[in-house]
C-alpha cells in the first residue's frame, strides 16, 4: 500500500522575477506604472489562490506609491506574502525590488497591500485558513495589516456617515469621489 501523501500546508510566501522587455515601456522609455499594477495583481491573486486553495478577487489596494523608476533591461522582483487572514479576506504584502543584471545593484521601489477575497464557486466569500504569525517579521507586518484593515472600516464608517448626513461633512473632508 502506498503512503499517503503528507498534508498540505498553507504556503503564505511567494516571490516571482521578470526581466522588464521594451514591450513594458511607456514613452519616456521607463516602464510603465500600469504594467506594474497588472504584475502586483497577478502576483496578488497567486499569494492569496495558493494560500487558500480557493479562486479569490481583488477587494482592494492601499498605499501603492512608485518611490523609483523602473529601467527596460532591469530585472523586478516581486516578494509576496499573507500579513494577515480575517475570516475570508487577506491582506498580502508584496515588496517590489528591481536590479541591474549588469551592475548587480538592487533598490527598493515598491511596497503595497492588497485585500484578495477567497470565494466559492457562486462567488461569495468563503472561509480561509488563519494565518498565524510565526517569527518577529511576521508578527510585524501582522500587526501592521491588522491596523491597516481598523483604518479601513474607520474611514468606509465615516464615507456612510456623510453620505446619510452630507451636512456633517467639515470642509476639510472635502472628498470629490463621494
Ligand atoms: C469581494 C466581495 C465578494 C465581497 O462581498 P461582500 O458582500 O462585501 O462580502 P462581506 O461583507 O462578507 O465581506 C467579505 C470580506 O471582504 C472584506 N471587505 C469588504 N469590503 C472591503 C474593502 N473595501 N476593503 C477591504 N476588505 C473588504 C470584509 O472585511 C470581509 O472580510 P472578512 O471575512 O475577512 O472579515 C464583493 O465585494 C465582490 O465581488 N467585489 C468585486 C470583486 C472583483 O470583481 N474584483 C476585481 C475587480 S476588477
Amino acid at each position: 500500500m502506498e503512503p499517503a501523501p503528507p498534508a498540505y500546508v498553507p504556503t503564505n510566501e511567494l516571490s516571482m522575477t521578470l526581466l522588464m522587455t521594451p514591450d513594458r515601456a511607456n514613452f519616456s522609455g521607463n516602464v510603465h506604472g500600469g504594467q506594474i499594477l497588472k504584475l502586483l495583481d497577478e502576483v496578488a491573486y497567486a499569494c492569496a489562490a495558493r494560500y487558500s486553495g480557493c479562486y479569490v478577487v481583488t477587494v482592494s489596494v492601499d498605499e501603492v506609491r512608485f518611490l523609483k523608476t523602473i529601467h527596460v533591461g532591469e530585472l523586478v522582483t516581486f516578494l509576496a506574502a499573507i500579513n494577515y487572514t480575517g475570516r475570508t479576506s487577506m491582506e498580502i504584502g508584496i515588496r517590489v525590488v528591481a536590479e541591474s543584471p549588469r551592475s548587480r545593484q538592487s533598490r527598493h521601489v515598491m511596497t503595497c497591500y492588497f485585500t484578495m477575497v477567497a470565494v466559492d464557486d457562486e462567488m461569495r466569500p468563503t472561509p480561509v485558513p488563519e494565518f498565524k504569525p510565526q517569527d518577529e517579521n511576521q508578527r510585524r507586518r501582522h500587526a501592521g495589516a491588522r491596523l491597516r484593515r481598523e483604518l479601513r472600516s474607520e474611514v468606509e464608517r465615516r464615507h456612510a456617515q456623510i453620505k446619510q448626513h452630507p451636512e456633517t461633512r467639515s470642509p476639510s473632508s472635502a472628498d470629490p469621489a463621494a
